[in-house]
């Protein structure tokens, strides 16, 4: 008789470094940092010890580097309500959080529009080096018009900015790998710190990017940050399956999370000569859990009073690339190709498993966590939805999206975790040294 071993559940906390996160509204729950305030070290650092209590492998901090200015053509809405706004430089929190746990990952994402690699990669390392190898980079170009904007530049197609990245990332492993293991010799009796000759100088004449010279760290614990993407595009999924060793998405369903699986592993082995499996899968989660399904659903309603409906557009207008105070809030949603992220406007069109979606039905749903699927209940149904995705939609795991904080995080740690873990869906302790060791293991 064969036995197969069920996969066990990855799990990031998905966060921004900002007064609110993914769900909209969420700043002003009665619930929500009671005590803390985001902007200091001490929310991260409980944040953090939160998450490894937990065991996540990390906390993903997302970012954008502007308020989006589509709704209205300003950025009115987005300031009003709170919309992904203020958020702060998401890199500075990394040495807060990595200093205060001993296991716990931090995926940072940063944009490579305005940013050289040379600097991006001297970050990267940097981070890598005084966090003993627990970070990883989810790799953006700027989708959103107000970047652009806010750096004065004029912002490039789709196409544009993927043939960018192609070449941004050509640079960066350029410099990851021009140290040799063996560079550095430190010998005081000579004086010898390291062997130039095991020290590449990186030489680079693009399309894009010039660099010349070696790269300014040392190899840092994991050599190179671990590489997340999450483009949704034809071109980002081509992207990712190329370059990425875990990928994010949002699906509504298990049949979208299907297609999507089949679709990545395909191209990893067709295009790519990468192993079908070997790069994970993370799909994006809200949970709402209380001891009792009724607790729970009451939980799930404050949540959603929340959101303002101003705000949610506002929102759905950035992400998206169009704006919708154009539309008539009864108009249903078209599957058209949008400028900003595909990905992210296909869990809308499929948030009624097909239906058609009303623009006012678009936006509350997106509010609440970016059309992501939503587990309202107790600790045994949010583990069986979890299973359910994993065994039959093929996520290797989960990016939890904010609700109220801390608060959201204390309770999945508490309540869903042990679940999980009596189930032996999840582990019970860290195996790995590095990030990548814990992330990328069965
Ligand atoms: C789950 C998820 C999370 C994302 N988080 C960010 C983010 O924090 N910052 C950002 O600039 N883009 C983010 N994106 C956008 C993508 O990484 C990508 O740049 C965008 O989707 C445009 O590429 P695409 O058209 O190929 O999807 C996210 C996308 C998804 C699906």
């Amino acid at each position: 008789m064969t036995t197969t071993t069920k996969k066990k559940a990855h799990l990031l906390g998905f966060i921004q470094h900002g007064v609110n996160s993914h769900a909209t509204g969420m700043w002003r729950h009665v619930k929500d940092k009671i005590g803390w305030d985001f902007a200091r070290p001490e929310y991260w650092q409980h944040m953090a010890r939160t998450m490894e209590r937990g065991m996540f492998d990390a906390m993903f901090i997302a970012d954008e580097l502007a308020p989006y200015n589509t709704h209205e053509d300003s950025s009115d809405a987005i300031v009003k309500w709170a919309v992904q706004c203020p958020t702060h430089e998401p890199s500075t929190i990394v040495p807060i959080i990595t200093a205060a746990t001993r296991h716990l990952g931090v995926g940072v994402t940063l944009s490579t529009a305005f940013e050289h690699p040379y600097s991006m990669c001297r970050r990267l390392s940097s981070l890598d080096h005084l966090s003993g190898g627990r970070v990883a980079w989810n790799i953006v170009s700027s989708y959103s018009k107000s970047e652009w904007d806010a750096y004065g530049h004029t912002m490039t197609e789709r196409s544009g900015r993927y043939d960018r990245l192609e070449e941004y990332m050509e640079v960066c492993y350029q410099l990851w790998d021009s140290w040799e293991p063996d560079a550095i010799i430190a010998d005081k009796v000579s004086g010898i710190y390291a062997d130039p000759a095991k020290i590449k100088v990186v030489h680079h004449e693009g399309k894009y990017y010039k660099c010349h010279g070696r790269h300014f760290c040392a190899p840092s614990p994991q050599g190179r940050p671990v590489l997340w993407q999450a483009g949704s595009s034809n071109q980002g999924r081509d992207f990712a399956a190329k370059h990425a060793e875990a990928i994010f998405a949002v699906h509504p369903n298990v049949d979208r999370m299907k297609q999507y699986a089949s679709d990545l592993n395909e191209r990893l082995a067709g295009k790519f000569d990468r192993k079908p499996g070997s790069v994970k899968l993370i799909y994006g989660l809200q949970t709402v859990v209380a001891e009792t399904r009724a607790e729970a659903q009451e939980k799930y309603a404050r949540i959603k009073e929340c959101i303002p409906p101003e705000g949610a557009l506002a929102w759905m207008s950035g992400h998206f690339g169009l704006d919708f105070s154009k539309f008539d809030g009864d108009a249903i949603v078209q599957n058209i190709e949008v400028p900003g992220i595909q990905g992210l406007f296909e869990s809308i069109i499929y948030a009624k498993g097909g239906a058609p979606v009303t623009v006012k039905e678009a936006a509350m749903i997106y509010a609440q966590g970016m059309g992501m699927p939503v587990a309202v209940g107790t600790a045994k149904d949010i583990a069986d939805q979890m299973e359910h995705y994993m065994d039959d939609g093929g996520a290797d795991g989960f990016m939890l999206a904010a609700t109220y904080t801390p608060g959201c995080f204390e309770e999945f740690a508490d309540l869903v975790v042990p679940e999980l873990q009596r189930r032996g869906r999840f582990r019970t302790q860290y195996t790995g040294a590095t990030l990548r060791e814990n992330l990328l293991e069965d």
